[in-house]
């Protein structure tokens, strides 16, 4: 079956999608649109809502799009762990998932969360591991500058690890709330931790029971070579970057020839390529959508917006000169910038063809079409080894998700590529994920 995911955000994935006749006012701190879109995207059995996360107020310098609020760039949201904690009391199958970056947080404050959202949503948490893709979120934690890719990983490995030692804190059966010889825990059935490394001590346990999951569903997004590490060692599912199918096709070889060398299968991971979905009840219905959000986008909001993604300055080069070649090492958004590069060479394109091709797929795969042509694009990729599903983005909310919903979901289900139920206790049995087993430290602990 096909994993799908779509963005809590209320702001449509289109950089103009705020702007169109359809959608949403009021989207600022919106918990009614949230809960509209989480209990959408649960009627449509999706596996999981996904609420990107960064911890600043970026782009401050690109005084245009600043100013138009991209959705990424996110200038006033909810903490994740908050709004997902109330969805979860609005939904009962889909998937939670958020980012949380292990570069300026801490373990153990952030395995604590994760289990307790684990527990609050009866398993359904996933966690979007990053190291942070933007640099300007440093100034924040006492850093001028943002720590090296290289550390990064480092310290994103080491943190990861001992996350899933402090969820393993406690055995599932540790606590026995036995009244009548006034036992309430079992104090064999809990573990320290006792970790110290390079970047982190922690002794444990954590004061959380295990999560319901046993660990939370644990997701990465990194398409570095170190990130791709991480990925292969720790991740179950990963977002990719691919504007092509043999794009997708190469990275899933890729990454999933990575996971023997850590002791796993190929499907213990499930890659999932951001894809942009035009949907229209006809082809022109379609473009016409498609044509009026490109109408929206000036072309000094189109080459800064390209500007970030690309993370160089662009605002110097004339519109309709051709792109520049974007050369170098960058501490972020590897995967967009080489992919737009990538492509903007290939087909010789112009800083404004580029910003227009960018602007409307935010850097993904873009599918337009009827449903049944967005289906045969989705099952293409799905049959042909280049995706297990999609991170699906809706330029234009609500309208998008449940033109989603209502006309394409049913497709992909007739096709047989996509549940029709939900089945499952956790979201973890919903994607097919293997729950870990505990793992017990102390020997004469195991052995009672
Ligand atoms: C779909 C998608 C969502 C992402 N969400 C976030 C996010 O919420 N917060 C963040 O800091 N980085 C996010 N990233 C960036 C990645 O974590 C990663 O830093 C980036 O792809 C660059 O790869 P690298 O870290 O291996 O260089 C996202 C990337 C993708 C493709």
């Amino acid at each position: 079956m096909m994993t799908l995911m779509t963005s809590l955000i209320g702001l449509g994935s289109h950089l103009a999608g705020w702007r169109h006749k359809d959608a949403w006012s009021g989207t600022c701190m919106n918990l009614d649109h949230a809960i509209h879109i989480a209990k959408t995207a649960e009627r449509g059995k999706l596996d999981m809502l996904f609420l990107a996360d960064g911890n600043a107020v970026r782009q401050m310098d690109k005084p245009i799009l600043f100013a138009s609020n991209s959705r990424s760039d996110r200038p006033a949201v909810f903490e994740p762990f908050t709004l997902l904690a109330a969805l979860s009391q609005h939904t009962d199958k889909i998937g939670l998932f958020c980012t949380a970056t292990t570069t300026y947080d801490e373990p153990y404050l952030l395995a604590r969360r994760f289990a307790s959202l684990d527990h609050l949503s009866k398993g359904r948490a996933c966690w979007n591991i990053v190291t942070g893709s933007y640099a300007g979120d440093s100034v924040n934690f006492g850093r001028a500058k943002h720590v090296p890719r290289a550390e990064r990983y480092e310290r994103a490995r080491e943190f990861v690890e001992i996350c899933k030692g402090l969820w393993d804190s406690w055995a599932e059966d540790a606590f026995l709330e036995d009244k009548a010889t006034g036992r309430f825990l079992d104090p064999a059935k809990v573990q320290r931790l006792d970790h110290v490394g390079k970047h982190f001590s922690v002794q444990g346990p954590l004061n959380v029971a295990r999560p319901i999951q046993g660990w939370p569903v644990l997701a990465s997004a990194g398409q570095s070579e170190a990130g791709m590490e991480l990925a292969a060692e720790h991740a179950e599912a990963v977002f990719s970057v691919a504007l092509t199918k043999p794009e997708a096709q190469e990275f899933y070889a890729n990454l999933k020839g990575r996971l023997g060398k850590y002791g796993r299968a190929p499907e213990d991971l499930r890659i999932l390529p951001g894809a942009t979905l035009y949907i229209g009840r006809t082809e022109a219905e379609a473009d016409e959508l498609y044509e009026e959000l490109q109408e929206l986008i000036l072309p000094e909001l189109g080459v800064e917006y390209l500007s970030k993604f690309c993370e160089e300055d662009l605002t110097g080069y004339p519109v309709d000169g051709p792109m520049p070649v974007l050369s170098g090492e960058v501490d972020g958004m590897v995967s967009y910038r080489n992919a737009i590069s990538e492509m903007a060479q290939r087909e010789g394109l112009t800083v404004r063809q580029t910003y227009q091709r960018v602007v409307p797929s935010i850097g993904h795969v873009l599918f337009k079409g009827t449903p049944v042509q967005i289906a045969d694009q989705m099952e293409d990729w799905y049959r042909s080894g280049a995706c297990d599903g999609f991170n699906c983005d809706m330029p234009v909310q609500p309208r998008c998700l449940e033109d989603f919903v209502n006309l394409v979901v049913p497709e992909l289900q007739k096709r047989g590529i996509f549940r029709r139920e939900y089945e499952g206790a956790t979201l973890r049995e919903r994607m097919g994920l293997k729950r870990p087993p505990r793992r017990v430290r102390d020997a004469r602990l195991a052995a009672e």
